[in-house]
């Protein structure tokens, strides 16, 4: 809900279509989805790298770095976490505008606010990939120590221990970092953009 009264949306003179024919592809969200320790990031990343060697333009945005700054106000209640994954959609749709392919890693575990997200844009502009890592795998990797920490219950609220998880019903990619390589993942990925017509 608008807290502002009396304001008017502006409209620009170059619009997203624009911009999309000048960089030569569509715009849109890569939505990596998944539990801590599943592998968003090291995906998103090597995504990008890949992308922007194709001249594409991209831009991930993730978990621990935006919540250092734009949300750094932000906790892991279920309701921050729903005012992160806002906040992360309103920021998505404004690269998508921009012609931008943004990949945003984070956990995002409330079907609902994701859902919300895929509603804020325009279809085939939200592309859902859940990487479906199981939670063994991330409990045994535990990069940063977080899963040990939950156990010993010195982090409440922990998603996939004492925090829910609400996995994709249809997400339009599953990857499962467990059984793949990062190469045939990232693959999977940029075929799935090629095919879609998204990048050339
Ligand atoms: S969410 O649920 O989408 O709002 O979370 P996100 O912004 O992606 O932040 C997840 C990263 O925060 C660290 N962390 C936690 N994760 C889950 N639950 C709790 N309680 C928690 N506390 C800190 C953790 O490093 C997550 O990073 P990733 O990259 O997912 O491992």
């Amino acid at each position: 809900m608008n807290k502002a009264t009396n304001i008017t949306w502006q409209t620009t003179k170059i619009d997203k279509k624009q911009r999309q024919a000048y960089f030569g592809h569509k715009s849109a969200v890569l939505w990596f989805t998944g539990l801590s320790g599943s592998g968003k990031s090291t995906l998103a990343v090597e995504v990008e790298r890949q992308l922007f060697e194709h001249h594409v333009n991209s831009y991930v945005l993730d978990g621990d770095n935006v919540r250092f700054g734009l949300n750094q106000n932000l906790g892991f209640s279920a309701e921050d976490r729903t005012e992160n994954i806002r906040r992360i959609g309103e920021v998505a749709k404004l690269f998508v505008d921009a012609g931008t392919i943004v990949l945003t890693a984070f956990i995002s575990p409330y079907r609902e606010d994701r859902r919300r997200v895929r509603e804020l844009l325009d279809d085939g502009e939200f592309v859902e990939i859940f990487v479906n890592t199981p939670i063994e795998v991330c409990e045994k990797r535990d990069v940063k120590q977080l899963y040990a920490k939950a156990r010993r219950g010195e982090i409440k609220g922990f998603t996939g221990i004492d925090a829910p998880y609400e996995a994709p019903q249809k997400p339009e990619l599953t990857i499962d970092t467990s059984t793949q390589t990062l190469e045939e993942s990232v693959k999977q990925i940029i075929d799935y953009l090629s095919s879609h017509h998204y990048v050339p």
